[in-house]
């Protein structure tokens, strides 16, 4: 088969379309012809080196859509043939992977492969931080920092989906304009306005952050009582200093987690909790795929390109 490898460390031009053996399904294992697959930052942390370890003749990949072409041994939800998109901790950029069959979903009849495969890892993340972890209910206010990242498109529609109000920040006037025709309440252009002035008075519930730095004393100032501050990157800086006494007078609660090193039960229960609770509102068209650009799986480096130059709105896809 053909794959996306990581020839070296380094920028987009190490990546480089090259011959691999097909996988084999081990036991509770499906293989995936895959037709789509998305890129998400992760990819590109993984492409440079970012997680410490040396990502040569690695595949990226952390989503894909396609069709079931074998089950392995003790391999009984899916029969072959079926399309389903699903959650892998590696080797989207493929024509084929092997996945736990239970890190699967069924495609909603609506959905293009790109569309299906634009999903997986921005509602498995969504659901299990903000919801699950961050316990967002009804009526609650809610800020999503980068509210035009793959991860923010689906954020503010699931917000919206559950009665929650949405708020959020993005980088460009035009960003601002679809988070909110998307059902964001507000969008503050954090490049030309400061979303803490403009925030002001509004106590938001539970705040999703993937900027860190000098956004963390911001957000704690527009917490309210109880609020959550549920981080899944620090993309501006590691470190942020606490002050702990508006900590403990709000009874703030700070964390974060990261979805690709967590366990295979653990993924297994969050993807039936989402097949149960999430994909019934992709029929009810209450949950749109956002998918900005499609490349063709050769054209890998370029697509990680225009991710890093920020100029997408939504998910960008690999098409195989
Ligand atoms: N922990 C987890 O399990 C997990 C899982 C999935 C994703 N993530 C993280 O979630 C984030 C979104 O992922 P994605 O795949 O959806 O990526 P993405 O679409 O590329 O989104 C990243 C967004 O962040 C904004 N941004 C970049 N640098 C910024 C900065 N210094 N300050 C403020 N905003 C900045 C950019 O938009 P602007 O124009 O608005 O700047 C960009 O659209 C990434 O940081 C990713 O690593 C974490």
């Amino acid at each position: 088969m053909e794959a996306i490898i990581i020839t070296q460390p380094g920028d987009g031009s190490v990546l480089a379309l090259q011959e691999r053996a097909i996988p084999q399904p081990e036991s509770g294992q499906i293989l995936i012809r895959v037709r789509a697959a998305g890129v998400n930052r992760s990819d590109i942390h993984q492409r440079t080196g970012g997680y410490g370890t040396d990502p040569t003749g690695q595949i990226p990949g952390l989503e894909v859509a396609g069709i079931v072409e074998r089950c392995g041994p003790n391999a009984s939800r899916w029969k072959i043939g079926d399309p389903v998109c699903a959650l892998i901790s590696g080797g989207g950029y493929a024509e084929y992977v092997t996945v736990d069959e239970r890190h699967c979903l069924p495609i909603p009849e609506t959905l293009t492969f790109a569309e299906a495969a634009s999903l997986p890892e921005t509602v498995l993340t969504v659901w299990s931080t903000v919801f699950q972890w961050g316990h967002l209910s009804a009526g609650e206010n809610f800020l999503i920092h980068g509210g035009s990242s793959g991860i923010g498109v689906t954020a503010i529609q699931l917000a919206r989906a559950f009665g929650a109000n949405a708020y959020a920040t993005a980088g460009s006037d035009e960003k601002c304009d679809f988070c909110e025709q998307l059902g964001a309440v507000r969008c503050i252009n954090y490049k030309t306005s400061d979303f803490e002035q403009e925030l002001n008075g509004i106590p938001i519930d539970v705040i999703l952050d993937m900027v860190g730095g000098n956004y963390t004393q911001k957000n704690m100032n527009l917490l309210a009582m109880d609020g959550r501050l549920m981080f899944i990157n620090a993309m501006q800086g590691a470190d942020s200093p606490i002050h702990i006494p508006t900590l403990m007078q709000k009874r703030i609660t700070i964390s974060g987690s990261m979805l690709k090193p967590r366990d295979p039960d653990f993924k297994a229960t969050l993807t039936a909790d989402v097949e149960k609770q999430v994909w019934p509102l992709i029929a009810g068209d209450q949950l749109k795929p956002v998918v900005y650009r499609t490349f063709p799986l050769g054209e890998a480096a370029r697509a990680q390109e225009l991710m890093e130059s920020s100029d997408h709105i939504g998910k960008i896809m690999l098409e195989v």
